[in-house]
């Protein structure tokens, strides 16, 4: 059985002071969390979260990693560098990235091998735009950024997908459980197409895009959702603590 992951994504919130302060309040309440618990958090803050998780079952990740071991590459973090912080998980190609600062399938794909093979769990993003929904282009898009994104990788036994579809990102709107379901599930044919059945079966996909208290229960209870990457939702540590506690 795959092992439910509830990851959340502070984006670029939070000061080093106040990620401890939040750290420090969410660990008593996820403790007895069942899902694997994952914070992401902005590079800043890494050093002192890594401190604060130590002993407890909080994970620590990054938002990016660059695809270089090292060198010229002004503003870059490596793989190597959050490694030895601590870090286990690398969120890669979140639709913000892919939507402001130029990411592409093609540099997802090298920052996710970057991450393997430095040891890095990635927890790499797909998505449509509203746009692209509304053409119906959902499952073309998805293809493209799951073939592309995973172009010549064959092991997935560290990677885990997060379905975010762009337009319920931060908005309050949330895909139907329903519709969630069927997206991830043809995600994971495409899977199980290219990578083979084996694949398919242990692949952890999450749902992201305002998931909250709220309607995690019901996104979380269908057969294909292995879990959730929470945005806002991440920033206060009783909300998050919910979420990660749902069958409670
Ligand atoms: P949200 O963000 O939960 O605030 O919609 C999710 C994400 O972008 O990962």
């Amino acid at each position: 059985m795959r092992k439910p992951i509830i990851a959340g994504n502070w984006k670029m919130n939070k000061t080093a002071a106040e990620a401890e302060a939040l750290i420090n309040e969410l660990k008593p309440l996820v403790k007895k969390a069942k899902p694997e618990v994952v914070i992401c958090v902005p590079y800043t803050d890494l050093w002192i979260a890594a401190k604060s998780v130590l002993g407890t079952n909080i994970k620590l990740g990054a938002e990016n990693v660059a695809w270089a071991d090292s060198g010229a590459f002004t503003g870059e973090i490596s793989a190597a560098m959050l490694k030895e912080i601590g870090v286990e998980y690398v969120i890669i190609g979140h639709s913000e990235r892919r939507q402001y600062f130029g990411e592409t399938n093609e540099s997802v794909n090298k920052r996710t091998k970057q991450a393997l093979s430095n040891g890095l769990k990635p927890i790499v993003c797909v998505g449509e735009t509203l746009e692209e929904r509304e053409k119906n282009k959902t499952k073309k898009v998805l293809k493209k950024q799951v073939l592309e994104g995973f172009d010549g990788i064959t092991d997935f036994s560290n990677i885990v997908i997060a379905y975010e579809p762009v337009w319920a990102i931060g908005t309050g709107k949330t895909a139907t459980a329903e519709d969630a379901n069927k997206t991830i599930g043809y995600i994971r044919s495409l899977i199980k197409k290219t990578y083979g059945a084996e694949v398919a079966k242990n692949l952890r996909i999450q749902y992201g895009g305002s998931m909250k208290p709220s309607n995690c229960k019901e996104l979380m209870a269908m057969r294909n959702i292995d879990g959730g990457l929470i945005g806002g939702a991440a920033l206060k540590a009783e909300d998050f603590a919910a979420i990660v506690n749902y069958k409670d």
